[in-house]
Parts: structure tokens; C-alpha cells; sequence
């Protein structure tokens, strides 16, 4: 906690009973070539938990969960409002992730400080429940925006994409039923998945949709079994182009060879 300067390189970590890595309040932050194992039966087993913090470099890790392999977070509902600390400028790059209950890469639901200026490439999930979730609630405040993600492969994966607005989950009954967190500008391409029940879920808030969802490039195969409805989206505004199978009309299809922002410039960690 509260530390700038931060490089946790080359170990395994194995049967942690709660969250493995979890950077809080930091900044400059390197997590590179790390090996965590933990039976995929275990609860609340979190990866790497970037905590409100500045300046994070995730890459090289391989990370069997119980729970999310990445879980971004910055506070929860009234707490996490008052301290106001996002976590922004993080990287991850060069993740392999088994998550069967959970997520590779998890942005909530805990974001009350916000969650900003995200970028994911050249992520691999191996019999994960979803790849890129986003978690949030009334009461949360705050705001999810700013995701990029690219050259994400992954091979059985129950949704590719989930974005859910009514996770719920409070500290206590104190919580503000106004405080209603805002999601946008969420960026995915190059997506390569097989063995998918179902593409995907995007459900935001009623009367305060996600927006600035745009997905790109993305071939998703069904298994033996899919849903019938692959595409479930409400209260969400957003663009798609080459994707297939073919997503929600919320989605408006720009035509082919439409290509989702994914920012070019360097964060300052990635020469730290
Ligand atoms: C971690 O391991 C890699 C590969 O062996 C090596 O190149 C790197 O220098 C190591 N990092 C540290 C901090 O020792
Ligand atoms: C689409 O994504 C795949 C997988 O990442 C990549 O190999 C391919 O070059 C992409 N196509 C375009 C037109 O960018
Ligand atoms: C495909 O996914 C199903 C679960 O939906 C799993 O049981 C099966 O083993 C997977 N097949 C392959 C070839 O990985
Ligand atoms: C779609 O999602 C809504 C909630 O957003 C849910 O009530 C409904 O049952 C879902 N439909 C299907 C077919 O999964």
C-alpha cells in the first residue's frame, strides 16, 4: 500500500486463500513473469488485483484462478467515492489465464474510485467463464471508460463479452442510490474465441445505458451446445464491424474493415 516504485518479477505463487497480488494506493507498479496456481475450486483466489493505482505494467504472467486471473478495482460504493483514488495508465500484456468460474481480466465490481485508461493485448483464456467482464452497480458511482483491448485468443469460454450493471454486492445499506457509475468508450479487437456458449451479455443500467461500446474483428465459434440468443444486450449504445456471429442491433454495424481505437503512445510505465 502507498508505494511508488514497485517490481514483483519471477515467482509462483501457489494456494494463496484470498486475492494473490494486490497493489493498492501505488504507482509505478511492475508485475511481470509471475506464476499463479490455485485450485479452480477455490473462492475469491483473484490473480492480480491493481488497487487505485497509477502507472501498473501486468505482463508475462500465467495465472490459474478460482476466481478473476486480473481484477481491477478502485474502492466500493460511499467508501471508495470518498477516497476517490482510480486505478488508471495499467497495461497488461502477455497474460495466459484458466479461470473457469471467473474472468481473465475483471473490471469491478469494486470501481467506486473509478477505473480509467485501460489497455489489455496479446491475452490467451483457457476454459474461462467470460474474457473481458465489467462489473458495477447503482450506488458504485464513479465511472469504467477509457478500455482498450486487442489479440485476445480463446478456446472454451462460456461469454466472450460481459458487462453487467446490477452485480449489486454493497459494503452496507449506506450506499447512494444516485450514485450511478457511468461506462464508456469500451474498445475490443482482434478476437479470435472457439468453443463459446454464448458471445455475449451487455446489460447496463435501466435509463442510464453503457455507451461507446465498439468491438471489432471478432471471430467467435459456438460449441456443440450455444445458447440460441448469442447476443443479449440492453441499455447499451455502441458500434461493431466483422463480427461474427452476427451481434445485437444495439450494436450498429459500421460495415466491414472498421477498426476499434487502440492508442498508440506509450504509457510512461512501459519504459520504467
Ligand atoms: C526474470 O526472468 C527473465 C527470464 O529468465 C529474465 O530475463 C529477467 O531478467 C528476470 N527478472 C528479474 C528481475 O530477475
Ligand atoms: C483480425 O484479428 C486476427 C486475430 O488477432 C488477426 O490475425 C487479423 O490480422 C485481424 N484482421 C485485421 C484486418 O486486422
Ligand atoms: C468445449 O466446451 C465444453 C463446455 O461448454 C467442454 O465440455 C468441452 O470439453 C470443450 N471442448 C473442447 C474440445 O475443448
Ligand atoms: C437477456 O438479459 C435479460 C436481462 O438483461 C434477461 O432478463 C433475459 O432473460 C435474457 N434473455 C436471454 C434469452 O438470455
Amino acid at each position: 500500500m502507498y508505494s511508488q516504485g514497485v517490481q514483483i518479477s519471477n515467482l509462483t505463487l501457489m494456494n494463496s486463500p484470498s486475492w494473490n497480488v494486490h497493489p493498492v494506493y501505488s504507482s509505478n507498479v511492475v508485475v511481470q513473469g509471475i506464476t499463479i496456481l490455485a485450485p479452480v475450486t477455490s473462492p475469491n483466489t483473484d490473480g492480480i488485483n491493481p488497487d487505485s493505482c497509477t502507472n501498473t505494467r501486468i505482463e508475462d504472467c500465467y495465472i490459474v484462478s478460482g476466481d478473476d486471473c486480473i481484477a481491477v478495482k478502485s474502492g466500493w460504493d460511499e467508501y471508495g467515492i470518498k477516497f476517490g483514488m482510480p486505478t488508471k495508465q495499467l497495461l497488461i500484456r502477455r497474460l495466459t489465464c484458466i479461470s473457469p468460474f471467473s474472468a481473465v481480466i475483471a473490471l469491478g465490481s469494486e470501481m467506486s474510485g473509478g477505473i480509467e485508461d485501460v489497455r489489455a493485448e496479446d491475452i490467451t483464456g483457457i476454459n474461462s467463464e467470460s474474457a473481458v467482464r465489467i462489473k458495477t452497480a447503482v450506488g458504485r458511482g464513479n465511472y469504467v471508460k477509457d478500455i482498450y483491448v486487442r489479440r485476445m485468443t480463446m478456446k472454451t469460454m462460456k461469454m466472450v463479452f460481459w458487462m453487467a450493471g446490477n452485480y449489486g454486492s454493497h459494503p452496507d445499506n449506506e450506499y447512494d442510490p444516485n450514485a450511478i457509475p457511468v461506462i464508456q468508450n469500451i474498445n475490443f479487437r482482434d478476437v479470435v474465441a472457439e468453443n463459446v456458449t454464448m458471445a455475449a451479455r451487455l446489460e447496463g443500467i435501466p435509463g442510464h445505458p453503457f455507451t461507446g461500446i465498439c468491438i471489432s474483428n471478432a471471430t467467435i465459434e459456438l460449441t456443440k451446445k450455444p445458447k440460441k440468443i448469442q447476443w443479449n444486450c440492453t441499455e447499451i449504445a455502441g458500434v461493431s464491424s466483422d463480427v461474427t456471429p452476427k451481434p445485437c442491433n444495439l450494436l450498429k454495424d459500421l460495415g466491414s474493415q472498421n477498426t476499434c481505437n487502440f492508442p498508440e503512445d506509450d504509457f510512461p510505465i512501459v519504459k520504467f
